[in-house]
């Protein structure tokens, strides 16, 4: 063999050796969806649009969203709230943590009702009473100014997180 393709060979040999996890991450990079992708997969919530003291409700992939914004007349809870502005935030995925039907609000009692056993949640997503245990989950969101975009796990949602053990 040609001494030149020999060596164009061995480099070859060897790239495909010790280069595979270059390759594979070059791969896997190229695979990530665009940031265009990730925007289209999350939703994006102007919070000075939000009646405060009160719940509104959105849609992120499918689910639904519950956010209650209330003033600094209801205690911070450092478990469930994030601060954007003057304002305090509680995200929640309106789905029950019981057999996952979508609660309703129930604006008198102020309280998030399960119709199929009768599941109950506070305002912050608790569990109350009924079969239901576990709180609602808190959705990954980013709080960028008074801007949140539900479904980017930013900082606020990991020190959530975090403080949720
Ligand atoms: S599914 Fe909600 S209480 Fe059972």
């Amino acid at each position: 063999m040609d001494p030149k393709r020999r060596l164009v060979n061995y480099s070859l040999l060897a790239l495909a050796g010790t280069g595979g996890y270059f390759t594979a991450g070059t791969l896997f990079g190229s695979l990530e969806p665009p940031k265009k992708a990730l925007l289209e997969a999350a939703t994006l919530i102007d919070t000075t649009t939000l009646s405060p003291n009160t719940v509104s409700f959105f849609s992120w992939l499918k689910k639904p969203i519950f956010i209650y914004k209330h003033d600094a007349s209801v205690p911070f809870d450092p478990k469930r709230d994030v601060a954007i502005g003057a304002y305090h935030y509680t995200i929640m995925v309106g789905i029950c943590t019981h057999l996952g039907c979508v609660p309703k609000y129930e604006e008198e009692a102020k309280e998030f009702v399960c119709p199929c056993h009768q599941g109950y949640f506070d305002l912050r997503g608790y569990a109350l009473r009924g079969p239901v245990s576990k709180p609602l989950e808190i959705p990954p969101f980013d709080a960028q100014g008074e801007l949140l975009l539900i479904g980017q796990a930013g900082e606020a949602y990991m020190q959530l997180m975090e403080a949720n053990g």
